[in-house]
């Protein structure tokens, strides 16, 4: 048998490989028996601090109804259940920037979550940076998740007691730097994102596109290869979203893959591909020309 000597184009593992992927909600948990997103999030005694905090933050900062999947107004009775992904294949390859859109409802949130492993499919693979995640047990799955992934959300779902430094340093137990690397890390990144002013600020004392940019850089901790974003610039307005996109651009530019879920066509436009969801499946997928974000 004869070897190929051409070794690069075959190695190219890609971000996200997903088969067949079905998603069904059989059940919907009552709000108290969810888990926080934040707990999710960063798993371990990070995420329990954190949902359990005095002021709740999940609850602070609590997203209605399609972001943390509950009061969906699903029959919980219903045998069946409701089939939300109907067979998603799907590949990302290293430094592409992706836009997910669809009508609400079309299922891209729980897309997105199922990419970040904070929730499981019911049938199909995944194999995320080449692993294939489906059989981790949950402290390998938190742990893949802060190391590799970054997530910023609509509704930011930062600590409300916790300064934007002490914010961006929550996912640090994974990073295995020591308290002051993990602290110089923190301000460096916070700089980064144009907050140098703001370290020992709460998030009800910075705005929206503040507290995003605080989100932001603590997605980036764990110098992930991977961001997720669920409706990052929802909640900003359109100057404020201008901003956030090009930080999204930088980040893209320096070679990590980002998946955005946007309403917004101009926030599409940003992406080199867009992924259009309804009921479940993709119905297109087409690379774009590549519009720059402008300073
Ligand atoms: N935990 C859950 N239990 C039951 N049904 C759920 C759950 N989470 C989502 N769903 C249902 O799955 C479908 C897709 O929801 P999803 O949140 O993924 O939509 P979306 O495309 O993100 O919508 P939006 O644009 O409004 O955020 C919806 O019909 C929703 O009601
Ligand atoms: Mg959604």
């Amino acid at each position: 048998m004869t070897t190929t000597a051409d070794t690069t184009s075959a190695t190219i593992t890609p971000v996200v490989e997903m088969s067949a992927i079905r998603k069904v909600y059989r059940q919907v948990l009552a709000p108290e028996q969810k888990p926080g997103l934040l707990a999710r999030l960063f798993g371990g005694k990070a995420g329990r601090e954190a949902n359990n905090a005095p002021e709740n933050p999940a609850a602070a900062n609590a997203p209605s109804g399609a972001e943390t999947g509950t009061e969906m107004g699903v029959d919980a009775s219903s045998e069946a259940g409701v089939e939300v992904l109907r067979g998603i294949s799907l590949t990302i390859a290293p430094g592409e920037f992706v836009a997910l859109q669809g009508t609400s409802g079309s299922g891209k949130s729980t897309l997105l979550h199922l990419m970040g492993l904070l929730d499981s499919p019911t049938d199909g693979t995944y194999r995320l940076l080449g692993r294939d995640v489906s059989h981790l047990s949950d402290d390998e799955r938190s742990h893949l998740r802060n190391t590799a992934l970054g997530f910023v959300f609509q509704s930011f779902y930062l600590v409300p007691y916790a300064t934007a430094l002490e914010n961006v340093m929550l996912p640090g137990m994974y990073s295995g730097l020591a308290p002051a690397e993990l602290r110089a890390r923190g301000l460096e990144l916070l700089a980064r994102v144009g907050l140098a002013d703001r370290v020992n600020f709460k998030p009800a004392n910075l705005s929206g596109g503040q507290q995003q940019r605080v989100a932001m850089a603590r997605a980036l901790l764990c110098d992930p290869g991977l961001l997720l974003a669920d409706e990052p610039t929802g909640q900003l307005d359109s100057a404020t979203s201008h901003e956030i996109m090009r930080l999204f651009a930088e980040v893209n530019a320096e070679g990590r893959t980002i998946v955005l879920v946007t309403h917004d066509e101009e926030v599409a436009r940003r992406a080199r591909r867009i992924i259009r969801i309804e009921d479940g499946r993709i119905v297109s997928d087409e690379t774009t020309a590549t519009a720059p974000v402008s300073p």
